[in-house]
């Protein structure tokens, strides 16, 4: 399922990548004044992102016919001008070949910058932006409606230890360096539209050089957070079915029950694996920018997805069209476990009472831990029945 959800992602994303869906096409131009070469309309046209029809420019690349006499002034030139020249170029119609060595030195042209700025600009603040704000929204109305998830019959005062240090010292690290990612990413991302109007260039240009730092190097804090997690937690995460009884019951959020759980619950274990596949997902697409043109990773994905879907995804991608998809993929998949987090953070603090000291000292109330987690305190206290006897 999750393959499908993110096959349909990719989808999305290259379809709005190559064919942009608010593209409007051109109007016809007349190009008699400039003997069929480009005019003032096609230029703003195309500024304005409009769709242009781009073949009075491909197809003409020049024609050994044009060529004058190899005896007149001008006849060593040939049929082709500069000017042919570079639209063959520009159209991969030409061979150039170039003794400079070093990563996308042989792409002279690529066209894909707009569209990328416009994607980057546009939809992706719009929609991401738009999404944190509103699940804000929806989980302060969500709190006057159903209040806090209080222990019923209040705590007992007996504690009962839920994580050790080094789990608490694991999620810690990933908590942390997620959050100073995610708000140095947005200062990267949307600094442009929203910081410089404010605070004016200057500031803005020294709050983004240190965002730029600490997103780059706080990075393998998080990837060592994630892969600690991973290893920590995967054995209570792997889906059963009491997980199915605990989703039909809601998690007993709205009926205020209490539907049995083992370590983690369903909810729980839906947050863990958005975690770790999204995590991997964005620290994967980061480390393709973070060293730009070393580690492509769009073209072989599209040729995996074709053998597999059918679908007809591009194969052949200029460098820098991977390094266009690699940040329009890293910041969707940084917006959707945004908004996944802002939902656990709320239910780990203000949403939920007791659930806090799990992360903060590591030891819950024994009666919080018996309403959500009820099987896995009878486990752990299997297990100390066992020690004490033995
Ligand atoms: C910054 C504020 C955060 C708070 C207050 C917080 C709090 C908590 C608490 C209390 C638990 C234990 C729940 C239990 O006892 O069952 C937990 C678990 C967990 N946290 Fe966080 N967390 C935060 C941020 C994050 C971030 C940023 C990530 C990942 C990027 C994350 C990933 C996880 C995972 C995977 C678990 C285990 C599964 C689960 O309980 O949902 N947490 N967190």
């Amino acid at each position: 399922m999750n393959f499908k959800i993110f096959g349909a992602a990719v989808f999305v994303l290259a379809t709005l990548l190559f064919n942009p869906g608010w593209a409007e096409e051109a109007p016809e131009v007349d190009r008699t004044s400039t003997g069929g070469a480009q005019t003032l309309e096609d230029i703003m046209a195309r500024q304005a992102q409009m769709e242009v029809d781009e073949t009075f420019r491909s197809e003409n690349l020049g024609d050994p016919a044009n060529a004058a006499p190899i005896s007149d002034e001008l006849g060593t030139l040939g049929g082709r001008s500069d000017a042919d020249a570079w639209r063959g170029i520009r159209y991969n119609e030409l061979d150039p070949s170039t003794q400079v060595r070093g990563p996308a030195v042989d792409v002279l042209i690529q066209d894909g910058g707009m569209s990328w700025y416009q994607l980057r600009e546009g939809p992706v603040i719009a929609y991401g932006g738009g999404a944190i704000l509103g699940f804000v929204l929806l989980l302060v109305v969500f709190y006057f409606v159903r209040g806090k998830i209080r222990i019923d019959g209040g705590p007992s005062g007996t504690k009962i230890e839920r994580f050790k240090a080094i789990e608490r010292f694991g999620h810690w690290l990933l908590a942390g360096s997620f959050v100073a990612l995610a708000l140095t990413g947005l200062i990267t991302l949307m600094g442009r539209s929203f910081l410089i109007p404010v605070i004016g260039l200057e500031a803005f240009s020294t709050l983004a050089v240190g965002a730029k730092w600490i997103h780059n190097n706080i990075s393998w804090a998080f990837m060592l957070g994630l892969v600690l997690t991973f290893c920590m937690w995967v054995v209570h995460n792997i889906p059963n079915k009491l997980d199915w009884q605990w989703l039909k019951a809601g998690g007993g959020i709205f009926t205020k029950s209490h539907p049995s759980a083992k370590k983690f619950n369903a909810g729980q274990k839906i947050v863990f694996w958005t975690v770790m596949i999204l995590g991997f997902s964005v620290s994967l697409s980061g480390l393709s920018l973070l060293f730009p043109f070393q580690m492509p990773m769009f073209a072989d994905t599209f040729g995996f997805m074709n053998s597999i879907l059918g679908t007809n995804f591009p194969t052949a991608l200029a460098p820098h069209e991977e390094m266009q998809l690699s940040n329009i993929w890293h910041s969707v998949v940084a917006f959707l476990m945004m908004v996944a987090i802002i939902a656990h953070i709320y239910i780990g603090t203000v949403g939920m009472e007791g659930a806090y000291d799990a992360m903060g000292n590591g030891q819950v109330d024994l009666e919080w831990a018996r309403q959500h987690h009820d099987l896995w305190v009878d486990e752990v206290q299997a297990k100390q029945g066992k020690g004490e006897s033995s």
